[in-house]
């Protein structure tokens, strides 16, 4: 039995079609009500340069990730250096298509500069020379957006794949209180901005837990982490529908939101045994792993728009906590996946295609809204 939400997105999807065969439907319309819907963009699409790749975000979303222009190394590069050119301009962007704007990162283990971590002489700074340092960034970076940036990735990936704490620089020279701190920081340059923590593979079992933990001990520290970001790097296999649908629902109960952070599903053969999504990763080109250089097969497609299809129908059914679902990347040909974790392949992870097509994932995608809803 339709229920009154598919109906309102059926009667859109008539109206869009009746616009013109020409102009297919648009996510963030289609999910209006339920959850929004991004897309992580690039300096190309920030500045203008990219005409088609603006085209589909102004068309299709409303927020906004920025995919590289505001990590520690692009933003503030050296000691008491900040380049704001292109982050001035992300904001700018989405706030002139009135649309939710996300910040990541603050905190990561990869891509801060190494004279964060290092004086003069290129010794290990101790814990306050560190502490100081990113209260300065967090106060610097957070404040000039305060009210303007919506969300921000406060800490991304700081958790093993087995649910230890990694050990990462900031971990070693702080401890584990660096991320209350950064939490806690970013609160006080923007009381209003959602806080959330980031990271990939929550859907296995033993990162979730570790993550759980850690969630469950800021909050009782009172610690201001308003949201958990799902990243969402995914594959046709990985992870099970029951393993999403579970993940959502262990973070729903610690009274967090969920966003969906950075979704793409991997069609090329895996390179490795492991679910991860660790930028370090990278190994010798092999064409036996690039298979779809020349185009992807229908059956692919198909199989690539079932999958997305499974994933919405979950985050639909949990959209009282699903805040939003953010794409990484606008087009196949924009994506970090044709170069990770093997230089120069040819993936198909995302929506739209090389020209700025909607894809048959893309049909799947509108589908699942215009079909009859799993009640909350
Ligand atoms: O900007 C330079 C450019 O000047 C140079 O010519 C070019 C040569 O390769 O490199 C460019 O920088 C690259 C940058 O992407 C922009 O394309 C970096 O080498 C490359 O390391 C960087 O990769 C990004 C990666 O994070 C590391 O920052 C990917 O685009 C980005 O998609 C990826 O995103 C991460 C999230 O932030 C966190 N979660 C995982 C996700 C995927 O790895």
């Amino acid at each position: 039995m339709p229920n009154r939400r598919s109906i309102a997105a059926t009667a859109l999807l008539i109206v869009s079609m009746a616009a013109g065969a020409q102009t297919p439907p648009s996510l963030k319309n289609i999910y209006r009500g339920d959850f929004l819907v991004g897309s992580a963009i690039n300096a190309d699409q920030i500045t203008g340069k990219d005409s088609r790749g603006d085209a589909v975000i102004e068309s299709q979303f409303n927020t906004i990730s920025p995919e590289n222009a505001l990590k520690w190394e692009n933003i503030h590069p050296r000691p008491g250096v900040y380049d704001f050119d292109i982050p001035d301009q992300y904001v700018a962007f989405g706030e002139k298509h009135h649309m939710q704007i996300v910040g990541h990162v603050l905190v990561w283990h990869s891509q801060t500069p190494a004279w964060v971590f290092q004086d003069d002489k290129g010794n290990l700074v101790d814990r306050e020379t560190l502490l100081k340092r990113l209260h300065d960034h967090i106060q610097t970076v957070v404040g000039r957006y305060k009210g303007r940036i919506h969300s921000w990735d406060v800490v991304n990936e700081a958790v093993n794949e087995d649910g230890t704490m990694r050990q990462s620089l900031w971990m070693k020279i702080i401890g584990e209180d660096y991320i209350a701190k950064a939490f806690q920081w970013a609160h006080e340059a923007d009381p209003q901005a959602q806080l959330i923590y980031n990271d990939y593979s929550l859907e296995n079992e033993a990162k979730r837990n570790g993550v759980l933990a850690l969630i469950a001990k800021l909050k009782a520290q009172g610690v201001p982490v308003t949201t958990v970001g799902l990243q969402g790097h995914s594959s046709l296999t990985w992870p099970s529908i029951e393993a999403e649908d579970t993940t959502i629902t262990a973070f729903a109960t610690l009274g967090v939101k969920v966003a969906i952070t950075e979704l793409d599903i991997d069609v090329l053969p895996s390179a490795t045994s492991q679910q991860t999504a660790d930028v370090s990763l990278n190994f010798a080109q092999d064409p036996k792993l690039n298979p779809y250089f020349v185009g992807l097969p229908i059956s692919v497609q198909q199989e690539l728009a079932k999958r997305y299809a499974d994933l919405f129908a979950v985050y639909l059914k949990h959209r009282d906590v699903v805040t939003r679902v953010t794409f990484w990347g606008v087009t196949d040909g924009d994506s970090w996946r044709n170069d990770w974790p093997i230089k120069g392949r040819t993936s198909y992870p995302l929506l739209f295609d090389r020209n700025g097509q909607p894809k048959p994932a893309f049909d799947a995608v509108i589908r699942v809204a215009t079909e009859g809803k799993p009640a909350n």
